[in-house]
């Protein structure tokens, strides 16, 4: 049997996507409440009101009208307001989770439930209380939470008035909300992880065409204050609870292939993921930035300046963990190519070995045992997948019966890419299938995406009962864990 006794198997969110209730028990308004929804062709839009008073709205990376403030209007649809309101069905989706016979639920805090702006002196209470009947009803089960504490999104206002993550106040404030929870939930919560997929910002002007220059330099900024207030967490959190163990949470394993034999490709390979993935990694789980970070910079014309004092946190601040999601692989070329491949991620042309979802995603198990004996050769130290799944148009059938066959052939498939790994000598301590219940996309903000074990009647245009089904997946993921990764048919 390849997966240890102790495996903890289970399925993930997050606050923004899943919980709803933006604007009940006291949380305050967060970027992500302002993103309209959008499709696969149509982007997500932040709405604003200009100095004068009118409404309007951006894409994502746009820069806003000078004096415009980012708000919720009238007439557009917000897809995150509700989600899918585990806010009020958490006991019916943590008995749900149990039911499959979940050993670990990976779920966020949303900031604005604990600091409502992000720099008030005392906590909310309420939503203080709201995370502890959560992790009381987990307990209840047996259920083991891993709890991301940034997950895309964070206090709106901190935005408007800082500027964001390029404002090192940033850190302080951060530090201060980790703390909060580090020693609220002490003996509730073992196991915490800092930034969602803190490397994504370094995949974003690859991403995006017409990714503004200027982004570029900030970003880098950026990430260098999340490295260096999740580290500063990290230490605390150790100082709260030694038993604390603390991982980050990289997006995208370093699973993509030379799209050719080119040597060049080969090259192009390896740079890619020195700059998008090993950046973020290696800092984070070594301490100290790549002996490669130097050339990065000169490319980009930047310099981070970084301070004695920031390298010390950072040496200080090693997580304990590696985990990361895993949806499928990417390709890189230096040669021309026409047939890009879809993803949150950069994932570069399509790959003529692999089909791809709906929504263009590459369907690549064998990238799960690639990427996660490189991460094992490159750190040794404990891993977890805590994002693996196929986002599909699933049909409710009118019995209330929802069958996909796909869903249970994916996650099969990358059940069976972890057994070889492990049998390889990797470390992998726990896997969470993402959005184990429907929620809304990230990328699109549609719920027609859906990653689910259980389906949630709720449609794009925000009409919907909420009511929960179990998909044909449910009891195929249920009959895993209970055989612990053995019956897989
Ligand atoms: C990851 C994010 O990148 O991918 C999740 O951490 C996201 O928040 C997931 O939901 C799947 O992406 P999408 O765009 O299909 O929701």
């Amino acid at each position: 049997m390849a997966f240890p006794k102790e495996f903890l198997w289970g399925g993930a969110t997050a606050a923004n996507q899943f919980e709803g209730g933006w604007n009940e028990g006291g949380k305050g308004l967060a970027d992500t409440d302002v993103r309209t929804a959008g499709t696969v062709t149509e982007p997500r839009y932040v709405t604003y009101i200009d100095k004068d008073g009118n409404p309007g709205k951006a894409n994502q990376f746009e820069k806003l009208p000078e004096g415009a403030h980012r708000a919720v209007l009238e007439g557009y649809n917000y897809p995150y307001h509700e989600a899918v309101d585990f806010y009020h069905h958490y006991k019916e989706d943590i008995a749900l989770m149990a039911e499959m016979g979940f050993k670990v639920y990976r779920m966020s805090i949303a900031w604005t439930r604990i600091y409502p702006k992000g720099i008030e002196e005392e906590a909310n209470q309420e939503g203080l209380d709201f995370y502890h009947r959560v992790f009381d009803e987990l307990k209840k089960y047996g259920i083991e939470p891993l709890v991301t504490i940034f997950h895309y999104d964070m206090p709106l206002y901190l935005e408007e008035t800082l500027g964001g993550w390029t404002n090192r106040e940033l850190i302080d404030l951060f530090v201060k909300y980790a703390t909060t929870l580090f020693k609220e939930y002490k003996g509730k919560v073992k196991y915490w992880l800092t930034f969602n997929e803190i490397n994504s910002i370094m995949m974003m002007k690859n991403l995006f065409k017409g990714y503004p220059e200027e982004n570029i330099k900030s970003d880098f900024v950026i990430l260098h204050n999340q490295m260096v207030a999740s580290a500063k967490a990290v230490k605390v959190a150790h100082e709260i609870d030694s038993n604390y163990m603390v991982g980050c949470m990289i997006a995208g394993g370093p699973s993509k292939y030379p799209l050719t034999s080119d040597p060049k490709d080969v090259l192009k390979v390896q740079q890619d993921l020195q700059e998008t993935v090993y950046y973020a990694s290696d800092v984070m789980v070594r301490g100290e930035y790549g002996y490669y970070c130097p050339r990065i910079w000169k490319k980009y014309n930047i310099d981070l300046n970084i301070s004695e004092e920031d390298k010390e946190i950072l040496r200080n601040g090693k997580v304990d963990m590696l985990t990361y999601s895993q949806y499928g692989s990417g390709c890189a070329t230096t040669h021309e190519y026409t047939d890009k491949a879809g993803g949150n991620l950069d994932m570069g042309p399509k790959n003529p070995y692999l089909k791809y979802t709906d929504w263009g995603w590459s369907l690549d198990a064998d990238a799960m045992q690639i990427s996660l004996n490189e991460y094992y050769s490159r750190y040794q130290i404990p891993l977890m997948i805590v994002e693996n799944g196929i986002g599909a148009n699933d049909v409710l059938e009118e019995d209330g019966s929802i069958h996909d066959p796909y869903r249970i052939e994916y996650v099969r498939e990358n059940v069976k890419s972890m057994a070889k790994a492990i049998e390889d000598g990797v470390n992998l301590i726990g896997y969470t299938m993402w959005g184990c219940i429907d929620l809304v996309s990230a990328s699109t903000g549609e719920m027609k995406k859906r990653y689910g074990f259980v389906y949630v009647d709720k449609n794009n245009d925000g009409t919907g009962t909420l009511k929960r089904y179990r998909k044909d997946s449910f009891y195929w993921y249920k009959k895993c864990i209970e055989s612990n990764g053995t019956d897989l048919d």
